[in-house]
């Protein structure tokens, strides 16, 4: 296959594996194969055909396991984890073991207790560990890192038809996840309170939820996710004292409205409005006091983005831009909505 990478050709390659070769997995696969510097050596998984399939597609070497892998004397520097996120937590031990670098997809663990193990594992073994919080990469989300936000309000709506995949875990896991994520980076506070609400329609978890988190510096966010929608829609509005962003991750598209009037122009419309001097101000042309902005968005696909730049991270022996923290916070806030989904059971009124 042809590499196409935009990096210097490089002056050595990371040799690296992916676990799992499903969805995401023949992802991970495709991108690596695709770097001028990486090699991809092998693909495991449990399933036969599966691993046959990516290693044909790819050229390298499958096997069924990590341990099938090691003991055939294959020694990745790196490698993806794209297996159900029950078995993230003994796959990352196995090849922090060996002394392999680690991207784990999104969740990190099913539970805090397992992704508080697999950091520590990580730290014991002196390895980088990535979590896969792809939607971090968005172009539409690194447009938005560019601007100096200091959110008071977010809402988010990720709405999607049901695929019966990751049924495993409910919706709040598996799609609120990434909002989870991307609401706690750009608030930047922790957690003071969730209020959530949610209901299963055709898995045995949540298949809709909502959440409202009160993040400790004041800034509320409101998350709706749904797997149920007949319509695939990923939008996100914030708001704070200087401005407002509209942006659909779906569309890769927003706006940034800023406000530009001065203090003085300000004070004085506050003034009118105080004294009740309100039709005076119909003339004014309200858009004089604020600035449109669209978004400029780079459009590259996030999981390119995002395996970039942990190989560069393996490379180089820097943090990752998404740590085993980052995916910890999400593990455990998103622990915290299914708790307060839990405690709200819904009763009929009689
Ligand atoms: N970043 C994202 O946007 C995103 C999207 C979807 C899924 N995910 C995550 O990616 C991971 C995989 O999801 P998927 O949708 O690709 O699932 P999938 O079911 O399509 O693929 C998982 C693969 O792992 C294999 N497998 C199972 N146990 C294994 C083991 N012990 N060792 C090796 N292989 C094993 C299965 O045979 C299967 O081929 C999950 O953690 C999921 O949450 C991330």
């Amino acid at each position: 296959m042809l590499k196409t990478s935009n990096t210097q050709p490089p002056t050595d390659t990371v040799r690296v594996s992916v676990i799992g070769a499903g969805r995401m997995g023949r992802h991970h696969a495709r991108i690596y194969s695709s770097l001028a510097d990486c090699d991809l050596i092998a693909i495991v998984d449990s399933d036969e055909s599966r691993r046959a399939d990516v290693a044909a597609e790819y050229q390298c070497r499958a096997f069924a396991s990590v341990r099938e892998m090691l003991e055939a004397d294959i020694h990745p520097k790196a490698a993806s984890i794209a297996a159900p996120t029950v078995h993230h937590r003994a796959i990352a031990a196995e090849l922090f073991d060996a002394g392999v670098d680690t991207l784990i997809e999104k969740p990190l663990a099913p539970t805090v207790a397992d992704c508080h193990a697999i950091i520590q594992h990580a730290q014991r073994c002196d390895r980088i560990l990535q979590v896969g919080h792809s939607e971090r990469f968005n172009p539409v989300v690194r447009a938005l890192a560019q601007h100096c936000l200091e959110p008071h309000f977010i809402e988010v709506q990720r709405v999607s038809p049901m695929t019966f995949r990751s049924i495993d875990i409910g919706v709040v896991l598996d799609m609120m996840i990434h909002d989870i994520d991307i609401v706690s980076h750009l608030v930047g506070s922790p957690i003071k309170s969730v209020a959530a609400v949610g209901v299963s329609v055709l898995s045995s978890f949540e298949d809709i939820a909502n959440a409202r988190l009160v993040f400790t510096n004041g800034c509320v966010a409101n998350l709706t996710a749904s797997r149920l929608a007949t319509k695939t829609e990923r939008k996100m509005r914030l708001f704070s004292t200087d401005m407002y962003v509209s942006a659909d991750y779906h569309k890769k598209a927003g706006v940034v409205i800023r406000r530009t009037a001065n203090q003085e122009q300000l004070d004085r419309l506050k003034t009118k409005i105080h004294m009740g001097e309100v039709a005076e101000l119909a003339d004014l042309d309200y858009t004089e006091l604020v600035n449109y902005e669209p978004l400029t968005i780079e459009d590259r696909e996030p999981l390119q983005v995002e395996i970039e730049a942990f190989i560069s991270a393996v490379r180089h022996r820097t943090a990752p831009p998404v740590t085993g923290t980052d995916g910890l916070r999400a593990v455990d806030i998103a622990e915290k909505i299914t708790e307060s989904i839990a405690e709200h059971a819904w009763q009929s009124v009689p």
